[in-house]
């Protein structure tokens, strides 16, 4: 394993992927109104939507989403390839974080930089990380599902507390010029959702780029396409032979993984945390 762990605003990061320097530029980053950020925590449906965006602003050209890969298209602020990869021409530029809210929300505001935060059933983000944890070689082994389970809900997983990464990026609702997806909303309504996105980003949707869209950012297409699927990734920092990246994509496969248990202890610690924020979702 590639176990360098970075710290960084009291949240541990894979170093393979994040050092100081890229983080600190990540801090300083001068947005532009045209920019459009995905944010999101892991495994929340960040590349289904760096795929639907890649689409929306290609007007349903799918030669983009099969040529370049998705973390070209979007690539991670905070990562350390981010300077390199941003393509400093296309309009708008395509952004994708993990960083809390409470580290990008002062530049955003001022930028007003679009903001498209996507959240997914907590329960379903466990499982599809602990999952995640077994090929993605930068990042701890997980141990069995109940370790990783309570160290998702302490918060002391990478990239930090769910809890709080979901109420700091709400809690800056009226704040930023940000829309609010889940990952739910995807699967029961990409149609519905991918109109509510070209409408907050301003941007024209032709029957035929909605049919298109439709169509190659479907789970069975994007675990396909090679520009998305992370299978372009070396097997000594994502190890195929342990899992895929597009392992299922299903809402509700927790229920395969938790025992009564587990899950009441989860509901606990969801009351606790979550019990007065307004949810964009009846979660969990
Ligand atoms: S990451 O590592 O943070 O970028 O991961 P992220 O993309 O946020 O989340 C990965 C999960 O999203 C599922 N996925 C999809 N589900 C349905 N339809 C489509 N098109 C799709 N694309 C990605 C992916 O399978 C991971 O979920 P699990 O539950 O592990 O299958």
């Amino acid at each position: 394993r590639l176990e360098v762990t970075e710290t960084f605003a009291g949240i541990s990061l894979p170093g393979h992927l994040h050092t100081q320097e890229s983080l600190g530029f990540a801090t300083t980053f001068p947005f532009r109104p045209s920019d459009v950020l995905i944010a999101t925590y892991p495994k929340s449906g960040t590349t289904w939507m760096q795929e639907i965006l890649t689409l929306l602003f290609s007007c349903g050209d799918i030669l983009p989403a099969k040529t370049i890969p998705n973390w070209e298209r979007a690539p991670w602020l905070e990562q350390t390839y981010f300077r390199e990869a941003l393509r400093d021409t296309a309009t708008p530029r395509l952004i994708t974080t993990h960083l809390p809210a409470r580290v990008l929300g002062p530049a955003l505001q001022r930028s007003k930089t679009k903001v498209i935060y996507v959240a997914r059933n907590p329960k379903d983000v466990a499982v599809s990380f602990y999952h995640f944890h077994r090929l993605a070689k930068f990042l701890p082994d997980p141990g069995s599902f109940e370790t990783f389970l309570t160290q998702f809900l302490e918060g002391t997983v990478h990239y930090g507390s769910w809890f709080d990464h979901v109420k700091g990026w709400l809690g800056q609702r009226h704040l930023l010029d940000i829309l609010y997806v889940t990952y739910e909303e995807l699967h029961q309504d990409l149609r519905g959702t991918a109109q509510r996105l070209s409408a907050f980003l301003g941007c024209a949707l032709a029957p035929e780029t909605l049919g298109a869209l439709e169509q190659h950012c479907s789970f069975a297409s994007m675990r396909d396409n090679a520009m998305a699927n992370y299978t372009l990734i070396p097997p000594e920092i994502m190890d195929h032979s342990q899992g895929r990246f597009m392992r299922k994509g299903e809402v509700g496969d927790w229920h395969r993984h938790f025992t009564p248990q587990q899950n009441a202890c989860f509901n606990r610690i969801y009351q606790e945390q979550m019990g007065d924020v307004e949810l964009p979702m009846p979660w969990p």
